[in-house]
């Protein structure tokens, strides 16, 4: 048995053409249907509903041989555990290419970033995306406060919280709704294909053939 981890929403859409690609076809709607585990045309391939942030752990533990899930959320997990993406037992062996968005630092459209930068004043953030925001100012030399949320971060800077929020852009909506401006990208995030190491040892086979069907499929959405 295969079993593959992901969240609802975004990701499961866009994985759905990657599975057709590999011959795989849900059998369940994760929208109509409240089951956690999702079967397939293939008897020996499943599907596990997971948290977005709880994939890597999914995975990390053999709860699921394979998962699928955001750079944003393997770094941060992956930095939970030391910094190595071996420590924590997790392969990454594709960039799926799908579900793309940035991380980036956003403040009030009066407040002065550059100017808060230039001065070295010390800045308030607030962000869900700890490691990434720290690692980020410290390379920059900026002296930051970081201020652990779990949502809605765009709500820190307008209530006097903090002065900028490390956060995923997409289309740019939730900022501008809430008065908020880009200003520095941190990196560019999409989801990618992480591999439990044990597994992949004892299910060589049907592991390497699924991580090349998706590769496969993966291509004409990345050109070089
Ligand atoms: C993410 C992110 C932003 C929003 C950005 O939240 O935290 O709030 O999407 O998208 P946009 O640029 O297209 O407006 P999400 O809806 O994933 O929920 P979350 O707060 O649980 O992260």
């Amino acid at each position: 048995m295969i079993t593959l981890a992901l969240s609802k929403g975004r990701i499961f859409e866009e994985t759905l053409p990657l599975l057709h690609a590999a011959g795989i076809q849900v059998l369940d709607d994760p929208e109509t249907s409240r089951k956690l585990i999702l079967e397939t045309n293939r008897a020996d391939v499943r599907l596990l509903l997971v948290r977005a942030t709880d994939v890597p752990t999914y995975v990390q533990y053999g709860g699921a041989d394979l998962g699928i899930t955001g750079r944003d959320t393997l770094i941060e997990h992956i930095a939970s555990w030391g910094g190595g993406a071996g420590a924590a037992g997790l392969i990454q062996p594709l960039d799926l290419g799908i579900s793309r968005c940035r991380i980036s630092v956003a403040v009030r459209a009066d407040f002065d970033y550059g100017r808060a930068v230039r001065q070295g004043s010390r800045l308030r953030v607030a962000t869900k995306y700890v490691a990434i925001a720290r690692e980020f100012f410290a390379a920059k030399g900026v002296h930051v406060d970081l201020i652990k949320l779990y949502g809605s971060m765009e709500l820190a800077p307008l209530v006097g919280l903090s002065d900028a929020i490390v956060d995923l852009v997409s289309t740019g909506n939730t900022l501008r709704a809430n008065h908020l401006v880009e200003v520095e990208t941190i990196m560019d995030i999409s989801a990618r294909l992480v591999v439990n190491q044990a597994a992949l040892k004892l299910k060589q086979a049907p592991i390497r053939a699924l991580i090349e069907a998706f590769a496969g499929a993966v291509a004409p959405l990345n050109p070089p």
